[in-house]
């Protein structure tokens, strides 16, 4: 009796052993098929920014790097944009970013959480939004200085939230 359940005991290890290494494969195969997705297709973004602007250069080239691509552009006034874009003073930045669905990317917003956002499409939401130009996010860096941040999830009715809270500290 007792060896039938030792036996037992293993084959129940073994099969679940096997389930755990099949999901673990599959995990595997879809960061792969995603990587291989965004490594085809690129998200296009316009970007709207001053042609003197080193830290929005900066900015175009992170998000180029992970999986983006920006087609520059540099409007005379760059303030009526944002306006009729209807990115309020408070959220403003330097730069604009407008995907193709006409979501708003305001400021030095990190591509990884573009993504995050494209993918969701959180519903009524306009855009994003890392207002002002905190020191450490992406075309902002300076050294080993880094500020804490929010990205904000701005919604169509003007109101907003934090949608991730950048933290270096503690
Ligand atoms: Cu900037
Ligand atoms: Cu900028």
């Amino acid at each position: 009796m007792n060896i039938i359940i030792k036996k037992l005991y293993w084959i129940v290890a073994a099969v679940l052993l096997i389930l755990v290494a099949g999901c673990a494969d599959d995990t595997a195969a879809d960061t792969k098929q995603q990587v291989a997705t965004a490594a085809q297709a690129p998200v296009t973004l316009d970007v709207y920014k001053s042609p003197t602007c080193d830290c929005c250069r900066k900015w175009v080239d992170h998000i180029d790097t992970v999986g983006f691509q920006a087609a520059t552009h540099h409007p005379s006034d760059l303030n009526l944009v944002k306006q009729q874009l209807g990115v309020a003073p408070q959220y403003q930045s330097c730069h604009t970013g407008v995907s193709k669905e006409g979501y708003i990317f305001e400021g030095h917003v990190p591509a990884d959480i573009m993504q995050k956002f494209l993918a969701e499409k959180p519903k009524d939401a306009l855009g994003l939004a890392v207002p002002g130009m905190p020191v450490g996010s992406p075309g902002m860096e300076m050294g080993d200085r880094y500020d804490d941040y929010d990205v904000l999830l701005l919604n169509k009715d003007g109101s907003s939230s934090v949608y991730a809270r950048i933290r270096h500290q503690g």
